[in-house]
């Protein structure tokens, strides 16, 4: 750890920077913290400059003039870009993988072939491109319904159809591939089989081969209560989640995690970052759905609560190869974050709304801003479809939840809507 106090830039404007730049301020490492482009909430904790993140260019150049020592890069779009290689051709340290580790998020085809030639436990599956229309129709035929059907480049998280019906795969199938729905990145397909089971997200905090493996936490993809509706960005989450037991744990340890990054080793790629792993749990057994290679959102504001020791001081030993995973602090406890989304979302919804804060948050409750803006007025308006994140630290999941709930409840704005029922599952098994 060098003594010098580091300026650290924060890239990205969603509620998993925001949590990322709270902890930047609580850490005995960090002199100043600059955030781009940022959010409303963002921009009254740390100074926030505009910053397309899609572009490379402007990220180095404004790295640069600000002098900065360490980024932390929050989305995944500008990891796939190469922001870090171009970053680090510049002497700054970076936390976030390179080009070719991002490819385990920006290319599903690269990943699922990376599974099986590592022989990490996934959903079978069939690879095609555009111009083989008639061959993925016909391999519907080796599989049941629903059936999976997914574009390999990034979508934004929507790039996902469970088809019910073999009208309903044959019409994802051509709209992916003719370009329609996700464009290039609709161009490469795999067709999946379904994995009926309980989902959880594993996170591990990796410099090449050492990694720090942080509580498993449960997203909540739905928009509606008791998981119904459309799917979103995430609705509210908890960790740790009971679901991922020690037994299930040590499987992802052995099957997935050391694979993987051994698998990484022998392909050349030097991966430094967050390996962010979705999993199913198909009768005892974890599959591998998806890799991303960012901290999820909203999963990253109930694993930094976590993190007795400061989690940018972890950041920047995996970003120079410092690592030493054993002296890395886990709190015991649960967190739970309560998503606060525009009524609406994940469809049309109102921007621009004024929202009204309770006067007093207790100290294990934080409101992490996501869709946010501040006015020049000093007010802070809504101006996404997650607008904010309650989170809140409890000794046990019960009491987390009860918190959070508090203070979602005291937050006004016309348009406010919140799941209920975050934390159900395991609520439910815990009474
Ligand atoms: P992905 O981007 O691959 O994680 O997919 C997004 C969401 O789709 C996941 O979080 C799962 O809820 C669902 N999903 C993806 N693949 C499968 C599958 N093979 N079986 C069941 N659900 C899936
Ligand atoms: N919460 C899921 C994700 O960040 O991809």
């Amino acid at each position: 750890m060098s003594e010098q106090k580091l300026k650290v830039l924060v890239i990205g404007s969603g509620g998993r920077e925001h949590a990322i730049v709270k902890s930047c301020l609580k850490s005995p490492i960090v002199g100043e913290v600059v955030a781009a482009p940022g959010n409303g909430g963002v921009a009254a904790d740390a100074r926030c400059l505009p910053l397309d993140v899609t572009d490379v260019d402007a990220t180095v150049k404004l790295a640069l003039s600000e002098k900065i020592d360490f980024a932390i890069v929050g989305p995944e779009v500008p990891l796939c870009l190469g922001v870090t290689d171009a970053l680090q051709a510049e002497g700054i340290t970076v936390y976030g993988p390179n080009k070719a580790g991002a490819q385990l998020e920006g290319s599903k085809v690269f990943t699922k072939d990376f599974l099986n030639k590592y022989s990490i436990p996934t959903a079978l599956s069939h690879t095609f491109r555009s111009g083989q229309e008639s061959e993925a129709v016909q391999a519907l035929s080796q599989y049941s319904y629903p059936v999976v059907i997914k574009a390999s480049g990034l979508a934004a998280g929507k790039g996902v159809i469970i088809a019910q019906t073999q009208e309903e795969a044959t019409a994802a199938i051509k709209d992916m591939l003719s370009g329609e729905m996700f464009g290039d990145s609709g161009s490469e397909i795999l067709i999946e089989e379904f994995l009926d089971g309980e989902e959880a997200s594993i996170t591990i905090m990796v410099s090449g081969d050492q990694y720090v493996y942080l509580p498993a936490a449960q997203d909540h993809k739905r928009i509606g209560e008791k998981d119904s509706g459309p799917n979103t960005g995430g609705m509210g989450a908890y960790s740790p989640a009971a679901v991922v037991t020690d037994e299930i744990q040590k499987q992802v340890v052995t099957r997935v995690i050391e694979p993987t990054l051994n698998g990484l080793i022998a392909e050349g790629i030097d991966f430094r970052g967050t390996l962010f792993i979705g999993i199913m749990i198909v009768d005892g057994v974890a599959k591998v759905l998806e890799f991303n290679v960012r901290f999820g959102d909203p999963e990253t504001q109930v694993l930094l609560p976590q993190l007795e020791t400061d989690p940018i001081s972890i950041m920047l030993d995996c970003a120079k190869g410092t690592l030493n995973a054993e002296s890395v602090v886990v709190k015991p406890g649960y967190a739970m974050v309560v998503v606060v989304a525009a009524k609406g979302y994940p469809d049309a919804y109102p921007k621009g709304e004024l929202i009204e804060f309770p006067a007093d948050v207790p100290e294990n409750v934080s409101i992490i801003h996501a869709g946010t803006k501040l006015t020049n007025e000093k007010t802070i308006v809504s101006n996404g479809g997650r607008v904010l994140g309650v989170t809140a630290f409890g000794k046990t999941l019960k009491e987390a939840s009860v918190d959070a709930y508090k203070i979602c409840d005291t937050i006004k704005w016309d348009s406010k809507y919140y799941r209920r029922d975050i934390g159900y599952r395991q609520l439910n098994r815990e009474q």
